[in-house]
């Protein structure tokens, strides 16, 4: 398949789909509560006051989709967050669905990530959530390289996504492809970033993808 037929046909994918939580989980709405609260958990190990803390100014939400993580675990920690995605349905169903704490959202980027750019130094933490696999490798690599250049001093950029037991495996489905670990973390080092912290999420049901979630800088 061409490059341009897999974000093409993501973009199609997705478009279809629900601006519902449901939708973001591809119909795994449960698990949004502990998905959310492992998040919050792994999050607050870098926030607060000291010497090499991460700051709590302004976050940026990469495929944020309506606004879940931004709802209820950034915009609880951080003062601004930013929301960036390539369905501009879904960015306009976060205006609702945010509430009124979404008066505290500074942006909302309708684009690729393969094609953002973001601000120079203007984030304490950027979290990438399910979304890396619809990007190919070189330009996930690129990205994670603005991402970055993005940070402010102590940032962080937070990846939680799927991965596979072995290998590459895609997904014809939504243009997506779940890369194991060992690939993830590759293309990660390739950026220039290092991995300072790595956790897997707990209790998930059996069937679906491992996830794990990895502290970058
Ligand atoms: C599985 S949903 C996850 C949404 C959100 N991160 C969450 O966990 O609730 C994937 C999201 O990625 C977006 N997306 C797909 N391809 C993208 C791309 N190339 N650049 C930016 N966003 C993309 C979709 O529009 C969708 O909102």
């Amino acid at each position: 398949m061409s490059e341009a037929s897999f974000y093409s046909n993501a973009e199609g994918y997705w478009r279809e789909v629900p601006s519902t939580v449901d939708g973001m989980l591809g119909g795994y709405g449960s698990i949004s509560n502990i998905d959310l609260n492992g998040s919050k958990a792994f999050l607050q190990k870098f926030l607060g006051e000291g010497e090499g803390k991460t700051g709590t100014a302004c976050a940026l939400d990469c495929g944020a989709g309506i606004g879940r993580i931004t709802k209820r675990l950034l915009l609880p920690l951080f003062h601004t967050v930013d929301l960036v995605d390539v369905t501009q349905e879904f960015l306009d169903k976060a205006k609702t669905y945010l509430g009124e704490e979404g008066k505290r959202v500074g942006n909302y980027f309708c684009s690729g990530l393969q094609d953002f750019l973001p601000e120079d130094g203007r984030y304490d933490v950027i979290w990438i959530q399910w979304v890396i696999g619809h990007l190919t490798d070189d330009h996930l690599v690129e990205f994670l390289r603005r991402c970055q250049s993005a940070l402010r001093p102590n940032g962080l950029v937070v990846i939680k996504d799927n991965v596979a037991y072995e290998g590459v495996v895609p997904d014809e489905v939504d243009s997506s492809v779940c890369r194991d670990l060992k690939i993830v973390r590759s293309l990660v080092g390739r950026a220039g970033l290092r991995i300072v912290h790595e956790e897997q999420q707990m209790d998930f049901p059996k069937e679906i993808y491992q996830v794990h979630t990895l502290a970058l800088r």
